[in-house]
């Protein structure tokens, strides 16, 4: 199939381009459009076999369900039962933006669409193209990340269309996501809404509209320990293997100067075996490195909105550079550092080494 690559301005968006991707998904097609978080990969989340087709180009396992995506509200009442106060409180505060809630479904959600759950993960995305495209595309679009499954998301239309190219019908380029790591998804079928995945949205702020939050235990699983005693997370993506790099990704943790020089001797060894290696730094750090075949500057300590948005294009480029091994700093930050190491210590399948 012929990919149709479309550029958009969230600015000035072409009603063309709109239309022409609302009438792609009204027959049942694939477009892949920008948020403010990654890029989505979009299907009429009503239409069974629409969303079918989601799982077959991403290579996607078919019990992973998919967030559904509005542009207004209102329309969370025509897919969703049981929506609480909080629900509401949460939606005002952060709609639209980078939160995913999870309610019990309404009968027109199909089980295609929720990988054969009764509940229905809903988000309203506050990018301009993405709120546009869905409208245009008549108001409900499923949209998992549009990345192939096990590859880190897409934050750049170049990241889709590695990707996806000739496995989807179109995709609107519409530059760089301004926040780079998936939404915060929030349980509120749990008698205290629960945190499932984390994001820019973090515990602190939902606490604070409503007092209380609670935290599906496997959020905090670091190592296989945990994973052995049973702890499943409560999403069912979360489950799997994801955002890895080729080469063995580690994550050196300790005080600064003793993880330099960790990372400094391992870099040491692996050149003498003819590997190619790779540093994962703070841009503070990058000199120390130098010796490294690849040094993979994430940004300043100090800028934790620019090391989420550079976490997958830097995990990207490990592939690119065919780099055998990857020792990666940590980038506990305050604000966002909860979603930066959940999905760092995912692509290391947690091999963490403390020094
Ligand atoms: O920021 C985002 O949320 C992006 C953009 C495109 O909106 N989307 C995204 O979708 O990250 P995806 O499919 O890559 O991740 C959705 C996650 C998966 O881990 C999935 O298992 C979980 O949400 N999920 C979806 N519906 C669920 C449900 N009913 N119950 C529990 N987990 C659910
Ligand atoms: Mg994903």
């Amino acid at each position: 199939m012929e990919t149709i690559i479309k550029k958009a301005d969230g600015n000035n968006i072409d009603p063309e381009v709109l239309m022409q991707a609302g009438d792609i998904i009204k027959k049942g097609g694939l477009v892949a459009f920008p948020t403010e978080t990654v890029y989505g990969l979009g299907a009429d989340a009503l239409n069974p076999l629409a969303s079918s087709k989601i799982y077959a180009a991403k290579g996607r396992p078919s019990d992973n369900p998919l967030i559904v995506h509005i542009y207004r509200t209102e329309d969370l009442y025509k897919i969703a039962e049981n929506i609480s106060e909080d629900a509401l409180k949460l939606a005002e505060e952060f709609w639209p933006g980078p939160l995913t809630m999870i309610f019990h479904k309404k009968a027109i959600v199909p089980y295609e669409t929720t990988g054969g759950l009764d509940t229905v993960a809903v988000r309203m995305p506050s990018d301009k193209i993405a709120m546009e495209f869905i409208k245009a595309a008549g108001g409900f679009i499923a949209a998992p990340s549009a990345n192939l499954s096990g590859r880190p998301s897409p934050t750049s239309a170049a990241h889709v269309i590695e990707d996806m190219n000739g496995r989807i019908d179109m995709i609107i380029d519409g530059g760089i996501p301004v926040i780079g790591l998936e939404s915060t998804i929030v349980d509120m079928t749990e008698r205290v809404p629960m945190i499932l995945r984390p994001g820019y949205v973090n515990g602190e702020m939902i606490k604070e509209v409503l007092g209380r939050v609670s935290y599906d235990p496997a959020v905090f699983c670091e190592n296989e320990v945990v994973g052995k005693a049973g702890l499943k997370p409560k999403a069912p993506g979360m489950r799997y293997r994801h955002y890895a790099p080729k080469g063995e990704l580690v994550i050196v943790r300790g005080d600064r100067e003793t993880v330099t020089a960790y990372i400094k001797k391992g870099i040491k060894n692996a050149l003498k075996e003819g590997s190619r290696v790779g540093v994962i730094t703070a841009e503070e750090n990058s000199k120390v490195y130098s010796d490294a075949t690849v040094l993979l500057d994430i940004g300043s300590r100090n800028r934790e909105d620019v090391i989420a948005r550079r976490l997958y294009s830097v995990l990207r480029e490990c592939d690119e550079k065919c780099i055998d091994y990857i020792y990666s700093e940590d980038f506990d930050t305050p604000r966002m550092g909860q979603a930066i190491m959940n999905r760092l210590i995912k692509a290391a399948g947690h091999n963490i080494i403390e020094v």
